[in-house]
C-alpha cells in the first residue's frame, strides 16, 4: 500500500495516476500529489521524527518518494535565528529568521530539487533539465552531479554572473535565452515532450513544489512543534508561499503541532509584482508582466503559476502581498547584514523590505512572532549592492565592491598607514552609531 495514492487537479479535482504530468487533461488545471492520510497519521510522530538524522528526509512520510534516496546533497535543517537587533530596529519582538542560504548550494532551492530529482530517478529519467531565474540552475546542476546525470539548465542570459558560475562549475549544460522565465518555461514544456528529459518544476512539478513544504516543517519543529503568527515569504511563481501554508496544514492534520492562525505576508519587487498588483486590486488572477525591470532577478517571474493559490491564501489568513522598490531592497540586505551576520540575496532583501512594510502599515504588530525566509546567499547576486548593479542606486549610499580594490584606495602595511587610512574614512563616512533609525528602510 502506497502513501502516494494519486495526482488531482487543484482546479477541478481530476484524478490523474502517478507519474510525470503536471496538468489536468479536462481543465488544464495544476496537478497536485495525494497521500494516503490515514497511513501516514498512523505512523508519524514528533518523536520519530525528533529522533532521526538532519535534513530534509526526517520528514519522508510527508514527501511523495516511495523511498527516502540513498544519494544526494545534505539538504535542510537550516538554522532558524533570532533576530534581536534587526527586530528592534523594525518594531518586532520575537522574529526570527530562516536562513535557507546555508543549503547546498546556497538557496531553498535544493529542497525543490532533492525532492524532484529522487522522483525522477524513481521513474527512471537520465537527465536533469530546469527553467531558471537563477537559483534553481545551480541546485540542478549540483543534484544531477551527485547522481551521476547530466543536467541541461535554461536560463535568461541576463542573470547574475555568480549563478552562471555556480551552475557550470557543478558540471550543468548551460543553455542561456535571449528571452525571459516565462519564454524559457514555455520553451521547456516543449523541450520536455520532445526530448524526455526530466524538467524538475515542469513536468515534474507536483513532486518539485512538495519540496517546499520542508521549510514549514523545519520552522515549526525549531519553533518546539508550535506555528508562528505570521511569515513572511518571497514569491516567483508562489509555489514556496503556498507549500509552505500546505505544510503547516499537514503538521495540523496529522496532530504534530496545535491548530493556529498564521498570516502569509508575501513578497515581490515593484518591477515585477504580479500577484501583490493583483492582491491591490482585488483581482483573483495576475496579470502577466511582460517585461520585468528589476534587480531582484530570482523573482522576476511575469506569469506566476501559483498566481491565483496566492492570492486566495493571502487573504483568508489575512496577510497580504507587498510590492516593495528595489531601493528599499537593497536598504533591507544591508540591514540584514550588518544587523544579523546574514548577507542575503536580492529575494531576501526584498523580503526583509515585504516585512518592514508590513509592519510600518499595521499588518504586523509588535507582539507577533513573525518567521521571515531567507531563501538565497548574498554572494550570488553582489551587484545588487555595489556600482554597477543597479540603475536604483541612491546617490548618497556608499558602495559595496565586488572587483579588485583599486591601487589608489590600497595601504601599505604599517600603523602609519592604518592611521591615515582611519583619518580619512572617518571624513568619508561617520562612524555608525548604536541607536535604531528612525525608519531603518527610507530610501532617499
Ligand atoms: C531565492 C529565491 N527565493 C524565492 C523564490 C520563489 O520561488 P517560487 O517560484 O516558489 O515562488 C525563488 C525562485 O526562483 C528564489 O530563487
Ligand atoms: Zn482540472
Amino acid at each position: 500500500m502506497s502513501r502516494i495514492t494519486e495526482l488531482r487537479c487543484r482546479a477541478c479535482a481530476t484524478s490523474a495516476p502517478v507519474g510525470p504530468s503536471y496538468v489536468c487533461v479536462r481543465c488544464f488545471g495544476p496537478l497536485e500529489v495525494v497521500y494516503d492520510d490515514d497511513l501516514i497519521r498512523a505512523t508519524i510522530s514528533r518523536e520519530q521524527i525528533g529522533a532521526r538524522p538532519a535534513g530534509i528526509w526526517r520528514y519522508h512520510e510527508l514527501l511523495p518518494v516511495d523511498v527516502p534516496p540513498e544519494r544526494g546533497l545534505p539538504v535542510g535543517s537550516t538554522p532558524l535565528q533570532r533576530a534581536v537587533r534587526l527586530g528592534e530596529r523594525l518594531g518586532i519582538e520575537r522574529l526570527w529568521l530562516k536562513n535557507d542560504s546555508l543549503n547546498p548550494t546556497l538557496s531553498f532551492k535544493d529542497r525543490v530539487v532533492a525532492v524532484a530529482a529522487a522522483r525522477a530517478q524513481e521513474f527512471g529519467f537520465d537527465t536533469l533539465a530546469c527553467a531558471s531565474t537563477g537559483n534553481l540552475a545551480g541546485a540542478v546542476a549540483a543534484a544531477a552531479g551527485v547522481l551521476g546525470l547530466p543536467s541541461y539548465v535554461f536560463v535568461p542570459a541576463d542573470i547574475e554572473p555568480a549563478k552562471i558560475c555556480q551552475a557550470l562549475a557543478f558540471g550543468a549544460r548551460l543553455v542561456p535565452v535571449d528571452g525571459t522565465y516565462d519564454e524559457i518555461n514555455r520553451l521547456s514544456i516543449e523541450v520536455a515532450d520532445e526530448l524526455g528529459w526530466a524538467f524538475v518544476n515542469v513536468n515534474l512539478r507536483p513532486y518539485y513544489a512538495e519540496g517546499s513544504k520542508t521549510l514549514a516543517y523545519e520552522v515549526a519543529e525549531q519553533l518546539g512543534w508550535r506555528l508562528p503568527d505570521v511569515v513572511v515569504v518571497p514569491i516567483a511563481s508562489g509555489s514556496l508561499y503556498t507549500k509552505v501554508a500546505k505544510g503547516f496544514d499537514e503538521l495540523v492534520r496529522f496532530g504534530l503541532v496545535e491548530a493556529h492562525p498564521v498570516r502569509f505576508i508575501g513578497a515581490q519587487p515593484e518591477g515585477c509584482a504580479p500577484v501583490a498588483d493583483a492582491f491591490r486590486d482585488g483581482l483573483e488572477h495576475p496579470v502577466p508582466i511582460e517585461k520585468p525591470r528589476t534587480l531582484v532577478k530570482s523573482l522576476a517571474i511575469g506569469s506566476p503559476a501559483d498566481g491565483a493559490s496566492a492570492l486566495a491564501l493571502a487573504r483568508r489568513s489575512g496577510g497580504s502581498i507587498e510590492a516593495v522598490s528595489d531601493g528599499a531592497t537593497r536598504a533591507a540586505m544591508r540591514l540584514t547584514a550588518e544587523n544579523e551576520g546574514i548577507f542575503t540575496e536580492t529575494a531576501g532583501g526584498c523580503t526583509i523590505a515585504a516585512l518592514a512594510q508590513a509592519r510600518a502599515n499595521g499588518l504586523i504588530r509588535a507582539d507577533d512572532e513573525v518567521v521571515a525566509l531567507l531563501t538565497g546567499n548574498g554572494l550570488k547576486t553582489p551587484e545588487a549592492l555595489d556600482s554597477s548593479g543597479s540603475a536604483a542606486r541612491d546617490e548618497d549610499e556608499p558602495l559595496l565592491e565586488t572587483g579588485p580594490v583599486p591601487a589608489a584606495r590600497r595601504i601599505k602595511p604599517t600603523f602609519a598607514a592604518v592611521e591615515g587610512w582611519l583619518a580619512s574614512d572617518r571624513r568619508r563616512k561617520p562612524v555608525p552609531s548604536a541607536d535604531p533609525l528612525q525608519s531603518p528602510l527610507s530610501v532617499g
